[in-house]
This record gives C-alpha cells, sequence and structure tokens, in this order.
C-alpha cells in the first residue's frame, strides 16, 4: 500500500501553483536546497509559475543548485527540443539559480563517464532534497522505461516507440526524438529525500492508477515510488480519475 499523499486540484493552472508554491517554501526555509528538476509538458505551467512566485516574492535560487532527470543523446547544443534548452527557456534565464549549479546529465563523448561523473556531482551536493516527476503514459519516471530495475542509476537509457511518439511533437517538424537518452535511473530518484509527481490530464489517468494502486511491478517504473516514505503527489481530478472507488 502506498504512502503517497495526494493532493487533487480541479485545474491543471491549480496544481502549477500549488507546486510553485511547495517549492517556493521549501527554497524559502532552506536556501541551498538540491532541487531534481523534470521537463515536459506538464512542467512549463509549473516552472512559469515559479517563476512568478520567484518575481513577486523575491525568492533567490542563488544558494540552491539543481539537477535534471534527463537529456536525449546526441542532439546538437542548442537544439530547440534539448531539455538544456528547455530548462533555459522556461526557468533558468528567469531565476538566480548559478549557471554552474543547474545541471543537466549531458553524455558529451563519453557517456558512461558522463554517469558516473553526474552521480558523483549530486553525492557532492549531500543528494537531492526534493525532486520533482513527471510520469508517462506507459509509467516512465525520467526515462526509465517500462523493464528498468528498481535500483538502476544514471545511465543511457533507450525509448520506447510510445515515448518517442508522445515526444515528437516537441521537435521541429520532421523531426523525432533520439533512440537514447541519458537519465537518473530509479535508484537515484528514490535517494532524494523527498519526491513531488506531478501527473495532469486524462491522459495519465492509467498510468497514475497502475503506479499507485497495483502492486510494484518492473513493468510500471513509477510504482518504485510505493516504496519513498515521502512522495507527494500533485494532480488534477482528470488525472486522479482511475484513482477512485472503479480503479
Ligand atoms: C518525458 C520525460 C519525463 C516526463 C514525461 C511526461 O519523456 N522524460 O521526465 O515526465 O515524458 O511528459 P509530459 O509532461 O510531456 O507528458
Amino acid at each position: 500500500m502506498t504512502k503517497a499523499q495526494f493532493q487533487v486540484f480541479s485545474s491543471p493552472e491549480f496544481v502549477a501553483q500549488a507546486v510553485a508554491s511547495h517549492i517556493a517554501e521549501v527554497v524559502r526555509a532552506r536556501p541551498q536546497t538540491v532541487l531534481g528538476l523534470a521537463t515536459g509538458k506538464t512542467f512549463v505551467s509549473i516552472y512559469e509559475a515559479l517563476v512568478r512566485v520567484s518575481a513577486e516574492t523575491g525568492l533567490s535560487f542563488a544558494e540552491a543548485s539543481s539537477f535534471n532527470l534527463d537529456e536525449y543523446v546526441g542532439l546538437p547544443v542548442g537544439h530547440s527540443a534539448s531539455f538544456r534548452r528547455y530548462m533555459e527557456e522556461h526557468f533558468f534565464r528567469h531565476v538566480d539559480l548559478p549557471a554552474d549549479r543547474a545541471l543537466l546529465p549531458e553524455a558529451g563523448d563519453d557517456a558512461e563517464a558522463a554517469c558516473s561523473a553526474y552521480e558523483a556531482a549530486i553525492a557532492a551536493r549531500g543528494g537531492v532534497d526534493v525532486q520533482l516527476l513527471g510520469i508517462g503514459r506507459n509509467g516512465h519516471i525520467g526515462f526509465n522505461e517500462p523493464g528498468s530495475a528498481f535500483d538502476g542509476r544514471t545511465q543511457v537509457a533507450r525509448l520506447t516507440p510510445s515515448t518517442i511518439a508522445a515526444n515528437t511533437s516537441d521537435f521541429p517538424p520532421g523531426e523525432v526524438p533520439p533512440p537514447e537518452a541519458i537519465t537518473m535511473g530509479i535508484g537515484t530518484i528514490l535517494d532524494a529525500h523527498a519526491i513531488v509527481l506531478v501527473a495532469t490530464g486524462a491522459a495519465k489517468a492509467e498510468a497514475l492508477a497502475r503506479a499507485f494502486l497495483a502492486p510494484m511491478d518492473v513493468d510500471c517504473p513509477a510504482s518504485a515510488l510505493q516504496q519513498h516514505a515521502h512522495v507527494t503527489v500533485f494532480c488534477d481530478e482528470a488525472a486522479f480519475a482511475g484513482m477512485g472507488p472503479k480503479a
């Protein structure tokens, strides 16, 4: 049985405001917070809300650090669909988080070395305090697709056709996502002191129900979160629909 706490809102906008307020509170209480950050369509409105809270309240990220969950392998630097570019556009350029402490797992020439270096960098900061997570329709977290080991560390992962299809709209017309990405492993994610999972829209209802109502199963990577003691799920009613009595 999951220990996760659910906060359910009537719309994605209210979810975004609530997540932004929560993160703002965490950073206010501990300016040196180590944030684990996520990308995806779900998080566009969350960063927008967090940037707004930061501007309105003078919240500073100057002492914070961040580690993103994942990044495609092989996209040219500055590619419009890279997660680095996403983060710059939606968050980094709007806040005072120092650039040298806003990291993504970039593969470079030696992906294996990059994976170990990323793990070491997280450990050197004392671990992730709060990890933000979205969820894929097939239950993936980060780019840990179904079948990924629950104790996996940062690694190069192959994307499933359904994830490639879901993310194709982020790419310019005629382009598709690369087949591989570098991602924190599920074990890396579970090491975070607290986890905030965000799900909005009916397309996520089935994945959310499988993650938290069904027994833990490597076929649903997000179900690994059932073993974590501090998970809060922020979702809208549409995503929560499968969690009801009929699920
Ligand atoms: C992507 C990312 C995940 C994200 C998920 C859902 O593949 N690697 O970190 O949570 O898909 O994304 P979206 O919010 O666009 O539905």
